[in-house]
Protein backbone atom coordinates (compact mmCIF):
# COMPACT_ATOMS: atom_id res chain seq x y z
CA UNK A 1 0.00 0.00 0.00
CA UNK A 2 0.89 3.39 -1.04
CA UNK A 3 2.20 6.13 2.56
CA UNK A 4 -0.50 8.21 2.80
CA UNK A 5 0.15 12.00 1.32
CA UNK A 6 0.61 14.72 3.39
CA UNK A 7 -1.93 17.27 3.91
CA UNK A 8 -1.28 21.36 3.18
CA UNK A 9 -3.72 23.90 4.56
CA UNK A 10 -2.67 27.29 4.24
CA UNK A 11 0.79 27.28 5.76
CA UNK A 12 0.52 24.16 7.97
CA UNK A 13 1.50 20.90 6.71
CA UNK A 14 0.04 17.61 8.59
CA UNK A 15 1.95 14.31 8.46
CA UNK A 16 -1.20 12.67 7.73
CA UNK A 17 -4.56 13.88 5.22
CA UNK A 18 -6.73 13.36 8.73
CA UNK A 19 -8.85 16.35 10.44
CA UNK A 20 -10.46 14.80 13.04
CA UNK A 21 -14.24 16.80 12.64
CA UNK A 22 -14.99 19.23 15.12
CA UNK A 23 -17.99 17.44 17.21
CA UNK A 24 -19.67 20.13 19.61
CA UNK A 25 -20.83 20.10 22.95
CA UNK A 26 -17.49 19.38 24.22
CA UNK A 27 -17.16 15.87 22.69
CA UNK A 28 -14.25 17.00 20.70
CA UNK A 29 -12.37 19.46 23.15
CA UNK A 30 -8.80 19.91 24.03
CA UNK A 31 -8.00 15.80 24.81
CA UNK A 32 -9.47 14.69 21.79
CA UNK A 33 -7.82 17.55 19.14
CA UNK A 34 -4.11 17.82 20.91
CA UNK A 35 -3.79 13.70 20.87
CA UNK A 36 -4.86 13.82 16.94
CA UNK A 37 -2.69 16.54 16.48
CA UNK A 38 -0.21 14.78 18.12
CA UNK A 39 -0.52 11.71 15.99
CA UNK A 40 0.09 13.49 12.11
CA UNK A 41 -3.40 15.00 11.88
CA UNK A 42 -5.52 18.03 12.39
CA UNK A 43 -7.79 18.39 16.09
CA UNK A 44 -10.53 20.47 15.74
CA UNK A 45 -12.10 21.42 19.05
CA UNK A 46 -15.86 22.16 18.47
CA UNK A 47 -16.27 26.00 19.88
CA UNK A 48 -19.79 25.84 20.65
CA UNK A 49 -21.38 26.52 23.81
CA UNK A 50 -18.41 25.68 26.35
CA UNK A 51 -19.60 28.16 28.65
CA UNK A 52 -22.08 25.51 29.81
CA UNK A 53 -20.24 23.11 31.71
CA UNK A 54 -17.71 25.63 33.06
CA UNK A 55 -17.15 27.21 35.64
CA UNK A 56 -17.32 30.63 34.45
CA UNK A 57 -21.43 29.68 33.74
CA UNK A 58 -23.79 30.10 36.62
CA UNK A 59 -26.95 27.61 36.56
CA UNK A 60 -28.86 29.21 39.25
CA UNK A 61 -28.73 32.70 37.49
CA UNK A 62 -32.83 33.28 37.10
CA UNK A 63 -32.77 36.42 35.28
CA UNK A 64 -33.14 35.82 31.85
CA UNK A 65 -31.00 38.68 30.09
CA UNK A 66 -28.15 37.93 32.79
CA UNK A 67 -28.32 34.70 31.98
CA UNK A 68 -28.08 34.78 28.43
CA UNK A 69 -25.18 37.23 28.54
CA UNK A 70 -23.30 35.77 31.27
CA UNK A 71 -23.56 32.50 28.68
CA UNK A 72 -21.88 33.80 25.73
CA UNK A 73 -18.87 35.45 28.24
CA UNK A 74 -18.71 31.46 29.75
CA UNK A 75 -18.50 30.82 26.23
CA UNK A 76 -15.66 32.80 25.00
CA UNK A 77 -13.78 32.54 28.28
CA UNK A 78 -14.41 28.66 28.70
CA UNK A 79 -13.28 28.75 24.46
CA UNK A 80 -9.91 30.41 25.65
CA UNK A 81 -9.51 27.82 28.14
CA UNK A 82 -10.19 24.88 26.18
CA UNK A 83 -7.57 26.02 23.51
CA UNK A 84 -4.92 26.93 25.83
CA UNK A 85 -4.96 23.29 27.50
CA UNK A 86 -5.03 21.71 23.69
CA UNK A 87 -1.78 23.80 22.92
CA UNK A 88 -0.28 22.43 26.24
CA UNK A 89 -0.80 18.79 25.42
CA UNK A 90 0.50 19.57 21.89
CA UNK A 91 2.93 22.17 21.31
CA UNK A 92 3.54 21.25 17.92
CA UNK A 93 0.48 19.93 16.11
CA UNK A 94 -1.82 21.67 13.98
CA UNK A 95 -5.07 22.84 15.86
CA UNK A 96 -8.13 24.46 14.99
CA UNK A 97 -11.45 25.39 16.22
CA UNK A 98 -14.97 24.36 14.37
CA UNK A 99 -17.44 27.20 14.59
CA UNK A 100 -21.16 27.08 13.78
CA UNK A 101 -22.34 29.91 11.53
CA UNK A 102 -26.12 29.86 13.20
CA UNK A 103 -24.71 30.64 16.75
CA UNK A 104 -25.48 33.77 17.82
CA UNK A 105 -21.70 34.39 19.31
CA UNK A 106 -20.51 33.21 16.04
CA UNK A 107 -18.34 36.36 15.31
CA UNK A 108 -16.71 35.95 19.19
CA UNK A 109 -16.06 32.97 19.30
CA UNK A 110 -14.13 32.95 15.67
CA UNK A 111 -12.21 36.33 16.66
CA UNK A 112 -11.43 34.76 20.08
CA UNK A 113 -9.90 31.66 18.68
CA UNK A 114 -7.76 33.75 16.19
CA UNK A 115 -6.16 35.91 18.66
CA UNK A 116 -5.81 32.44 21.01
CA UNK A 117 -3.39 31.40 17.80
CA UNK A 118 -5.51 28.50 16.12
CA UNK A 119 -4.13 27.36 12.88
CA UNK A 120 -7.46 27.23 11.43
CA UNK A 121 -10.94 27.69 11.98
CA UNK A 122 -13.65 25.15 10.17
CA UNK A 123 -16.73 26.38 10.06
CA UNK A 124 -19.88 25.12 8.52
CA UNK A 125 -24.23 25.23 9.65
CA UNK A 126 -24.62 28.35 7.37
CA UNK A 127 -22.13 30.21 5.13
CA UNK A 128 -19.33 31.63 6.61
CA UNK A 129 -19.84 34.65 4.23
CA UNK A 130 -17.94 37.01 6.66
CA UNK A 131 -15.53 35.10 8.35
CA UNK A 132 -12.49 36.79 6.45
CA UNK A 133 -13.33 40.01 7.94
CA UNK A 134 -13.58 38.65 11.23
CA UNK A 135 -10.41 36.86 11.19
CA UNK A 136 -8.36 40.21 9.11
CA UNK A 137 -5.75 40.56 11.73
CA UNK A 138 -4.70 36.87 11.43
CA UNK A 139 -3.95 36.18 8.14
CA UNK A 140 -2.31 33.17 9.23
CA UNK A 141 -5.32 31.39 10.57
CA UNK A 142 -6.74 29.09 7.61
CA UNK A 143 -9.97 29.70 6.78
CA UNK A 144 -11.74 26.09 5.83
CA UNK A 145 -15.67 26.37 5.19
CA UNK A 146 -17.64 23.40 5.39
CA UNK A 147 -20.05 22.86 2.06
CA UNK A 148 -22.24 20.51 0.72
CA UNK A 149 -22.29 21.03 -2.62
CA UNK A 150 -20.31 23.01 -5.37
CA UNK A 151 -23.08 25.84 -5.43
CA UNK A 152 -22.08 26.62 -2.07
CA UNK A 153 -18.35 26.42 -2.45
CA UNK A 154 -18.98 28.72 -5.82
CA UNK A 155 -21.21 31.33 -3.43
CA UNK A 156 -17.95 31.16 -1.11
CA UNK A 157 -15.16 31.56 -3.79
CA UNK A 158 -16.87 34.39 -5.30
CA UNK A 159 -17.94 36.95 -2.67
CA UNK A 160 -14.44 35.97 -0.47
CA UNK A 161 -12.88 36.94 -3.56
CA UNK A 162 -14.71 40.03 -4.44
CA UNK A 163 -14.87 41.49 -1.01
CA UNK A 164 -11.77 39.89 0.83
CA UNK A 165 -9.71 39.23 -1.81
CA UNK A 166 -9.03 36.11 -0.98
CA UNK A 167 -10.04 32.47 -1.52
CA UNK A 168 -10.40 29.89 1.27
CA UNK A 169 -7.31 27.87 2.14
CA UNK A 170 -9.57 24.45 1.96
CA UNK A 171 -12.80 23.30 1.43
CA UNK A 172 -14.67 20.27 4.06
CA UNK A 173 -17.37 18.97 1.81
CA UNK A 174 -19.63 16.88 4.33
CA UNK A 175 -22.24 13.71 2.72
CA UNK A 176 -25.03 14.82 3.97
CA UNK A 177 -26.04 10.96 3.48
CA UNK A 178 -23.43 9.33 6.14
CA UNK A 179 -22.11 12.61 8.14
CA UNK A 180 -23.12 12.80 11.96
CA UNK A 181 -24.16 15.98 13.52
CA UNK A 182 -26.27 18.55 11.45
CA UNK A 183 -26.53 17.96 7.70
CA UNK A 184 -26.49 20.22 4.92
CA UNK A 185 -29.25 19.10 2.65
CA UNK A 186 -33.57 19.28 3.14
CA UNK A 187 -34.95 16.20 5.35
CA UNK A 188 -36.56 15.39 1.32
CA UNK A 189 -33.00 15.23 -0.19
CA UNK A 190 -31.62 12.84 2.28
CA UNK A 191 -30.95 9.74 0.17
CA UNK A 192 -30.16 11.40 -3.11
CA UNK A 193 -27.18 10.39 -4.48
CA UNK A 194 -26.13 13.24 -6.13
CA UNK A 195 -25.21 14.68 -2.73
CA UNK A 196 -22.61 11.33 -2.38
CA UNK A 197 -18.93 11.66 -2.22
CA UNK A 198 -18.82 10.41 -5.63
CA UNK A 199 -20.52 13.03 -7.48
CA UNK A 200 -19.89 16.35 -5.33
CA UNK A 201 -15.99 15.61 -4.83
CA UNK A 202 -15.03 15.26 -8.05
CA UNK A 203 -17.10 18.29 -9.69
CA UNK A 204 -15.80 20.67 -7.04
CA UNK A 205 -12.21 19.46 -7.66
CA UNK A 206 -12.84 20.10 -11.15
CA UNK A 207 -14.31 23.51 -10.40
CA UNK A 208 -11.72 24.84 -8.78
CA UNK A 209 -8.90 23.69 -10.71
CA UNK A 210 -10.84 24.70 -13.84
CA UNK A 211 -12.48 27.76 -13.12
CA UNK A 212 -10.87 29.38 -9.82
CA UNK A 213 -7.75 28.19 -11.08
CA UNK A 214 -6.42 27.51 -7.47
CA UNK A 215 -5.17 24.11 -6.04
CA UNK A 216 -7.80 24.50 -2.86
CA UNK A 217 -7.27 21.45 -0.87
CA UNK A 218 -10.67 19.49 -0.42
CA UNK A 219 -11.26 17.51 2.28
CA UNK A 220 -14.25 14.76 2.10
CA UNK A 221 -16.39 14.06 5.38
CA UNK A 222 -19.52 11.84 6.03
CA UNK A 223 -19.01 7.77 6.81
CA UNK A 224 -14.89 7.65 6.53
CA UNK A 225 -13.80 4.91 8.72
CA UNK A 226 -10.93 2.86 7.88
CA UNK A 227 -8.06 3.32 5.62
CA UNK A 228 -9.98 2.45 2.29
CA UNK A 229 -12.84 4.68 2.99
CA UNK A 230 -9.88 7.15 2.76
CA UNK A 231 -8.05 5.25 -0.24
CA UNK A 232 -11.32 5.84 -1.83
CA UNK A 233 -11.84 9.87 -1.29
CA UNK A 234 -8.52 10.08 -2.28
CA UNK A 235 -8.99 8.64 -5.55
CA UNK A 236 -11.85 10.68 -5.96
CA UNK A 237 -9.49 13.63 -6.14
CA UNK A 238 -9.84 14.46 -2.19
CA UNK A 239 -6.69 15.82 -0.95
CA UNK A 240 -7.81 14.58 2.73
CA UNK A 241 -10.24 13.41 4.59
CA UNK A 242 -12.69 14.57 8.26
CA UNK A 243 -13.52 12.00 10.19
CA UNK A 244 -15.58 12.87 13.30
CA UNK A 245 -17.78 9.33 14.96
CA UNK A 246 -14.94 6.74 14.51
CA UNK A 247 -13.20 9.44 16.93
CA UNK A 248 -15.86 8.94 19.37
CA UNK A 249 -15.15 5.91 20.68
CA UNK A 250 -11.33 6.66 21.96
CA UNK A 251 -10.08 7.14 25.13
CA UNK A 252 -9.09 11.02 24.56
CA UNK A 253 -12.80 12.00 23.05
CA UNK A 254 -14.13 14.31 25.87
CA UNK A 255 -17.45 13.22 26.40
CA UNK A 256 -18.57 11.13 29.20
CA UNK A 257 -17.65 7.95 29.63
CA UNK A 258 -21.37 6.70 29.07
CA UNK A 259 -21.66 8.54 25.66
CA UNK A 260 -19.00 6.87 24.36
CA UNK A 261 -20.00 3.36 25.69
CA UNK A 262 -23.44 4.12 24.02
CA UNK A 263 -21.41 4.85 20.76
CA UNK A 264 -19.26 1.66 20.97
CA UNK A 265 -22.64 -0.43 21.88
CA UNK A 266 -25.10 0.85 19.27
CA UNK A 267 -26.24 -1.13 16.23
CA UNK A 268 -26.12 0.51 12.50
CA UNK A 269 -29.97 0.25 12.78
CA UNK A 270 -29.69 2.90 15.73
CA UNK A 271 -28.89 5.72 13.64
CA UNK A 272 -32.00 7.98 13.16
CA UNK A 273 -32.76 11.51 10.97
CA UNK A 274 -34.07 13.81 13.21
CA UNK A 275 -35.75 17.40 12.76
CA UNK A 276 -33.51 20.21 14.41
CA UNK A 277 -34.71 22.87 15.61
CA UNK A 278 -32.14 25.16 13.50
CA UNK A 279 -34.08 23.83 10.95
CA UNK A 280 -31.41 21.10 9.82
CA UNK A 281 -32.03 17.76 9.92
CA UNK A 282 -29.47 15.60 12.23
CA UNK A 283 -27.93 12.07 11.85
CA UNK A 284 -28.48 11.00 15.73
CA UNK A 285 -28.34 8.26 17.95
CA UNK A 286 -31.79 6.27 18.83
CA UNK A 287 -32.66 6.68 22.43
CA UNK A 288 -35.79 7.68 25.03
CA UNK A 289 -34.90 11.51 23.91
CA UNK A 290 -34.96 10.85 20.18
CA UNK A 291 -38.04 8.95 20.31
CA UNK A 292 -39.68 11.96 22.31
CA UNK A 293 -37.90 14.23 19.75
CA UNK A 294 -39.62 12.02 16.36
CA UNK A 295 -43.19 11.29 18.08
CA UNK A 296 -43.24 15.21 18.84
CA UNK A 297 -44.13 14.39 22.61
CA UNK A 298 -45.39 17.38 24.81
CA UNK A 299 -42.54 16.62 27.31
CA UNK A 300 -39.74 17.63 25.47
CA UNK A 301 -38.57 20.90 27.26
CA UNK A 302 -39.24 23.56 24.87
CA UNK A 303 -37.83 26.45 26.70
CA UNK A 304 -35.45 29.23 25.60
CA UNK A 305 -33.05 29.46 27.51
CA UNK A 306 -30.19 31.47 25.88
CA UNK A 307 -31.47 32.53 22.55
CA UNK A 308 -28.44 31.65 21.07
CA UNK A 309 -28.83 30.96 17.81
CA UNK A 310 -30.08 33.05 15.00
CA UNK A 311 -32.55 29.98 13.36
CA UNK A 312 -34.28 28.08 15.84
CA UNK A 313 -37.68 26.59 16.12
CA UNK A 314 -37.54 25.88 20.09
CA UNK A 315 -37.33 30.08 20.36
CA UNK A 316 -39.48 30.88 17.30
CA UNK A 317 -42.51 28.25 17.51
CA UNK A 318 -41.83 26.60 20.90
CA UNK A 319 -41.70 23.90 18.69
CA UNK A 320 -39.48 20.88 18.91
CA UNK A 321 -36.64 21.25 22.01
CA UNK A 322 -33.47 23.07 23.30
CA UNK A 323 -30.74 22.00 20.99
CA UNK A 324 -27.89 23.37 23.20
CA UNK A 325 -29.16 21.84 26.27
CA UNK A 326 -30.06 18.68 24.55
CA UNK A 327 -26.76 18.08 23.00
CA UNK A 328 -24.95 18.98 26.48
CA UNK A 329 -26.69 16.50 28.93
CA UNK A 330 -25.65 13.48 26.35
CA UNK A 331 -22.48 14.99 26.88
CA UNK A 332 -21.79 15.39 30.16
CA UNK A 333 -23.63 11.19 30.34
CA UNK A 334 -27.38 11.68 30.46
CA UNK A 335 -27.36 9.46 27.41
CA UNK A 336 -31.28 8.73 27.98
CA UNK A 337 -32.10 12.35 27.97
CA UNK A 338 -29.27 13.69 25.63
CA UNK A 339 -29.04 14.41 21.96
CA UNK A 340 -26.11 11.84 20.66
CA UNK A 341 -25.28 12.97 17.30
CA UNK A 342 -23.63 9.85 15.33
CA UNK A 343 -22.51 9.46 11.68
CA UNK A 344 -23.75 6.41 9.39
CA UNK A 345 -21.31 4.43 11.02
CA UNK A 346 -22.44 3.64 14.35
CA UNK A 347 -21.79 0.38 15.73
CA UNK A 348 -18.61 -0.61 14.16
CA UNK A 349 -16.19 0.22 16.65
CA UNK A 350 -14.98 -3.00 18.77
CA UNK A 351 -13.61 -1.18 21.63
CA UNK A 352 -11.89 1.95 23.17
CA UNK A 353 -8.53 2.67 21.63
CA UNK A 354 -6.44 5.48 22.63
CA UNK A 355 -6.19 7.84 19.42
CA UNK A 356 -2.54 6.94 18.41
CA UNK A 357 -3.36 3.49 17.90
CA UNK A 358 -6.17 4.35 16.04
CA UNK A 359 -4.64 6.68 13.85
CA UNK A 360 -1.68 4.05 13.45
CA UNK A 361 -4.70 2.27 12.16
CA UNK A 362 -5.87 4.62 9.80
CA UNK A 363 -2.63 5.30 8.19
CA UNK A 364 -1.09 1.51 7.92
C1 LIG B 1 -21.35 13.93 17.88
C2 LIG B 1 -21.12 14.79 16.69
C3 LIG B 1 -21.12 16.18 16.82
C4 LIG B 1 -20.85 17.00 15.73
N1 LIG B 1 -20.83 18.34 15.91
C5 LIG B 1 -20.49 19.15 14.87
C6 LIG B 1 -20.39 20.56 15.04
O1 LIG B 1 -20.59 21.09 16.14
N2 LIG B 1 -20.06 21.31 13.96
C7 LIG B 1 -19.82 20.75 12.73
O2 LIG B 1 -19.51 21.46 11.78
N3 LIG B 1 -19.89 19.41 12.54
C8 LIG B 1 -20.21 18.61 13.58
N4 LIG B 1 -20.26 17.25 13.40
C9 LIG B 1 -19.83 16.68 12.09
C10 LIG B 1 -18.38 16.18 12.17
O3 LIG B 1 -17.48 17.23 12.38
C11 LIG B 1 -17.94 15.42 10.91
O4 LIG B 1 -17.83 16.26 9.80
C12 LIG B 1 -18.87 14.30 10.51
O5 LIG B 1 -19.32 13.63 11.65
C13 LIG B 1 -18.15 13.35 9.57
O6 LIG B 1 -18.86 12.18 9.40
P1 LIG B 1 -18.52 10.82 10.21
O7 LIG B 1 -19.04 11.04 11.57
O8 LIG B 1 -19.25 9.78 9.45
O9 LIG B 1 -17.03 10.63 10.21
C14 LIG B 1 -20.58 16.42 14.47
C15 LIG B 1 -20.59 15.02 14.34
C16 LIG B 1 -20.85 14.22 15.42
C17 LIG B 1 -20.85 12.72 15.24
Amino acid sequence: MTPLPSLQIGQYMARYPIIQGGMGIRISGAQLAAAVANAGGIGIISAVALGLNSTYFDSTQTNGRKRREQFFEANRLALIDEIRAARTLSPKGILGINAMVVAQDYETLVRTAAEEGVNLIISGAGLPLQLPSYTAAFPEVALVPIVSSTRAARVMCRKWERQYGRLPDAFVVENPNTAGGHLGAKLEELGDRALNAEQVIPALVAYLHEEVGQSIPVIAAGGVWDRADIDRMLALGASGVQIGTRFITTDECDANIRYKEFHLHAQPDDVVIISSPVGMPGRALRNAFVEKAIAGSPDLEKRCLFNCLHACKCRDEQQSFCIVQALDKAARGDIENGLVFSGSNAGRAQRLMPVAELMAELVA
